[in-house]
């Protein structure tokens, strides 16, 4: 007889497993039809599982988002968000972009600078930053976000005695989120400004920044106007200076197709998960793309009419965009081999495939959720077309430790020796969650430039 669990975990009615094919890149594509034994031996020798990262797509990016701000006629500084990945290649191409690169805290300060970042383009959005931090943004003359008066005090004291200014953010809460833990209340903000005033020696506020949950274009761009507002008022009480409007991050990323996603989110239920896992949310994988999103965020209309960027032009405001994500769309992807496969199909109606490595190296359980655009399988023998669910399962010891527990439809029966390739890996995925659990060593970066039409990809190990 069955038991209630047994039940839960049979294939529903719908049958084979949801198909969500992650959206690729061409360079992406080219690379896995065209240099497949590239890829495959750099797995065999640096070990699995391994990142590959990808810096021109990146820089593509930066310059779809230069060209979307400019288009909306709007004067923006893109900061790199460093956190979204710890690859140096990253932190190399902003630099030689002529980018700066958004920082939380000393460490990630440390790689921008070396990575060839003028600390002018550096800016430092940590929460309540220690006096260490403080004293080498002054020394650098970095953009720093202050959450609260008393870390503006500190800050002053600390450029006071290196006898410099120090280049002031107030972040503040909005409207729309005002239970934020990041940023000052209004009343916060009102005593700021008056101090930056009073300090204007060692402090030179320079604009406002926030910090915004979620995706909505019209939520950001009506928080943008917000700051511009707090930057007119800090005109007026003294602060020449305040011009900027940071913006944030959270530009969106598209990974698989829109209708497919709206079909994905009416069809989703615990049964389509190992052991009936039932997840509270997922990112918005289909999403619209950065650019779009950016245009949007500009093109709105503020203040009875008028967009966001035209008020910003007419009042001298830049804005800095601090993405982290959205620059790395595409730029990367993460390659497991298969270990073993627990062939379930006649007791539970899919299989387990185990691959060498853990789930800390595709984060989504930050989130407490699942990475969902289909894994790609790469076999080094063709086998009979046939589909074959699976979940994928880290090789650790956790029960917790699956890499998808989502039953992956895959085109064929995945044998051990496979190779299985998550794509879109490099925004957050690949290595904000890793961990030398069990003693195992962090996974490889393995930085491929692909040099264009009909030249060789060259390799190397990512490193400053
Ligand atoms: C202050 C700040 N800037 C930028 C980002 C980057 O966000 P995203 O990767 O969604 O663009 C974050 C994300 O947490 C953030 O907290």
């Amino acid at each position: 007889m069955l038991t209630s669990r047994q039940v839960l975990e049979r294939p529903t009615a719908h049958g084979r497993p949801f198909a969500l094919p992650a959206l690729r890149h061409p360079s992406v594509s080219a690379l896995l039809a065209d240099h497949r034994a590239l890829l495959t031996d750099l797995l065999d020798g640096l070990g699995s599982p391994l990142h590959v990262v990808l810096p021109e797509i990146f820089e593509e990016n930066i310059g779809r988002l230069r060209q979307a701000f400019a288009e909306a006629g709007a004067a923006a500084d893109i900061l790199f968000a460093k956190k979204a990945n710890k690859a140096d290649c990253y932190v190399t191409s902003a630099a030689a972009l002529g980018i700066g690169v958004d920082v939380a805290g000393a460490p990630e300060l440390v790689k921008a600078l070396a990575g060839g970042v003028p600390g002018h383009r550096i800016g430092i959005s940590g929460p309540e930053k220690d006096d260490a931090l403080h004293r080498l943004a002054v020394q650098h003359g970095c953009l720093v976000a202050v959450d609260s008066v008393s870390e503006l005090r500190r800050l002053a004291a600390t450029a006071r005695l290196a006898q410099r200014q120090a280049n002031v953010l107030l972040r503040s809460r909005t409207t729309a989120q005002p239970g934020s833990r990041f940023g000052l209340s209004a009343a916060e903000r009102h005593a700021a400004v008056g101090l930056c005033g009073e300090l204007s020696g060692h402090i030179s506020l320079r604009g406002f920044s926030f910090h915004l949950n979620g995706y909505s274009t019209a939520e950001r761009a009506t928080a943008a106007n917000e700051m511009i507002g707090h930057c007119l008022d800090a005109r007026r009480r003294g602060s020449p200076s305040a011009q900027l409007v940071d913006i944030g991050g959270g530009l969106p990323v598209r990974y698989v197709e829109p209708q497919l996603w709206e079909d994905f989110l009416r069809q989703n239920e615990p049964a389509h998960y190992h052991g009936a896992k039932d997840f509270n949310g997922f990112y918005p994988y289909g999403g619209q793309p950065a650019a779009q999103a950016a245009r949007a965020i500009m093109a709105h209309p503020v203040d009875g009419g008028q967009t966001l960027a035209a008020k910003a032009a007419r009042h001298g405001i830049r804005f800095v965009v601090e993405p982290g994500r959205a620059l790395l769309d595409q730029a990367g992807f993460t390659m497991y081999r298969v270990q073993q496969v627990d062939d379930r199909r006649d007791a539970c109606g899919y299989a387990i495939v185990t691959v060498a490595g853990s789930s800390f190296s595709l984060s989504e359980q930050w989130f407490n959720s699942d990475y969902l655009p289909d894994p790609l399988l790469l076999s080094a023998r063709p086998g009979a077309a046939e589909v074959f669910p699976a979940c994928v399962a880290g090789s650790t010891c956790l029960e917790s430790d699956m890499v998808t527990w989502r039953k992956i439809g895959f085109p064929r029966p995945v044998r051990r020796g496979d190779h299985l390739v998550y794509l879109n890996t490099a925004g957050y995925q690949m290595d904000s969650n890793e961990s030398p659990f069990h003693d195992a060593a962090l996974p490889s970066k393995a930085v491929i430039r692909l040099g264009g039409e009909g030249a060789r990809p060259r390799w190397r190990l990512d490193g400053i």
